[in-house]
């Protein structure tokens, strides 16, 4: 297992490059199951994620070559509906190869999920929203079978506005030759993202309101090349180190719609950025202000900042409160910030305290899963002296070359 090595006490300063997103990537490459020739996906982040959902479709048939960030691929001669274990149990994003699986062979048989330990992490969301178009489902063995021929009915209604099921059921819809209304939708903008290229690639989805979408499926969907948005929570994490460590610099390729209530926080706890024309300038912000925050699904506050935004209660002058409303078990970066020093009070599994401000000092800590991961990374940038932090393999599932962005923004971190 890797680690990184770092001197903490450096303000970052300098430009940041984000690379394409992690979970519109995820859900492009299996899309691709569902066009009829070869297509390029372009700025794609060589993150281990994509490079494990890569391997799966390679195991189902998939042609491909990934060089730099430009990715082509042919899945015409993908030929079976059934996933080999070995890869898929480690990525949760394995779950949205049901839709296109069940699409295009009216049948798929997938190992379970995985992905970071922040939760239960359910799939009833997913298999309810097939039912309700009359599929038969079954778990055995820690594998899921999906079979619906043909779908009955024209309406799904998801129980909760999951980002993955309404991916999931979205490809679905896209791929068979059927109307089907789709309603409590999730709506992150990697979902808008996905929407966009399956209509781009010939599909018909047609917005009915906030969170409905009417989809008019195609068997002839093609497409030559689509392309990854920015991700949204590189920018805010990096835009979080800048903050936190008192630094200042300017992050590039940052879409303000993505962020609109993380950029309404910043605004709130006085931090000085601009953003215009996609560049995101961070300025040295000094006095900082206590917030209270709670995750929830878009257009809420990112469960996925909400563990490096706690960097910034730590800066801040007064008690902050932070509730994960999304995941049970998303508050383990605060035990190990605590071993650093962070003055923070778990309440419960969803609710945390934290005062500020309060100097963080350098210690060994481990990364449970990517976000917090990040966390830690920048707590330790923070901090005087030395830090080392284990496994950060979890942090390479997410983030393309951290540990050289961070360099050239003048931290001292060396991977061992
Ligand atoms: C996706 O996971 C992302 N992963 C996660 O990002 C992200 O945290 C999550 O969406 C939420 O934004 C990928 O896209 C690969 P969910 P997914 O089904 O689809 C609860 C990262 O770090 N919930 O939306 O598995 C639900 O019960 C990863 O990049 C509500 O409470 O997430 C579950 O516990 C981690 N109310 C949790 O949220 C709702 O209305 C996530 O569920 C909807 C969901």
């Amino acid at each position: 297992m890797a680690r990184f090595r770092i001197v903490g006490g450096t303000k970052l300063r300098g430009c940041v490059q984000i690379s394409g997103a992690k979970n519109e990537a995820l859900k492009l490459i299996p899309l691709t199951i569902l066009l009829n020739n070869e297509v390029k996906i372009i700025n794609l982040p060589r993150i281990s994620d994509v490079l494990s959902q890569l391997k799966i479709l390679k195991s189902i048939g998939a042609e491909f070559n990934f060089k730099g960030h430009i990715l082509s691929i042919n899945c015409s001669n993908v030929n079976t509906a059934k996933v080999p274990d070995g890869v898929a149990e480690r990525l949760r994003a394995s779950i949205v190869l049901v839709g296109p699986l069940l699409a295009r062979f009216g049948y798929a048989d997938i190992p379970l999920p995985g992905g970071c330990l922040i939760g239960p992490r359910p799939i009833d969301t997913h298999t309810d929203s097939f039912e309700q178009l009359g599929a038969e489902y079954g778990v055995k063995n820690n594998r899921l079978k999906v079979r619906l021929e043909k779908p009955i009915g024209n309406k799904v209604k998801l129980k909760e506005q999951s980002v993955t099921a309404t991916e999931n059921i979205l490809m679905y819809a896209a791929g068979v030759e059927h109307d089907i209304l789709i309603e409590n939708c999730a709506i992150e903008p990697e979902i808008i993202g996905l929407i966009q290229a399956i209509n781009d690639c010939g599909g018909s989805i047609q917005k009915i309101s906030k969170r409905s979408f009417r989809v008019k499926g195609s068997k002839k969907m093609s497409k030559a090349e689509i392309e990854v948005m920015p991700d949204r929570i590189e920018a805010g994490s990096f835009a979080i180190a800048f903050l936190a460590t008192g630094g200042e610099g300017e992050i590039s390729l940052v879409r303000e719609n993505d962020l609109e209530i993380f950029f309404d926080l910043l605004e709130q706890i006085n931090a000085n950025f601009e953003i215009r024309n996609g560049n995101l300038k961070i300025h040295k912000s000094d006095n900082l202000k206590p917030f209270k925050i709670k995750t929830a699904p878009f257009p809420g506050f990112p469960t996925d900042l909400q563990s490096p935004i706690s960097l910034l209660a730590a800066r801040a002058k007064g008690r902050s409160f932070i509730t994960e409303a999304m995941y049970e078990n998303r508050l383990s970066h605060i035990i190990e910030l605590k071993k650093m020093g962070l003055k923070a009070e778990i309440v419960d599994k969803q609710n945390v305290k934290i005062d500020g401000p309060c100097r963080l000092r350098s210690t060994e800590i481990e990364s449970p899963d990517l976000r917090s991961g990040i966390t830690l990374l920048i707590a330790s940038l923070m901090a005087e002296g030395e830090t080392i932090i284990n496994n950060v393999e979890v942090i390479d599932r997410g983030y393309e070359k951290i540990e050289e962005k961070f360099k050239t923004l003048g931290a001292k971190i060396v991977r061992e």
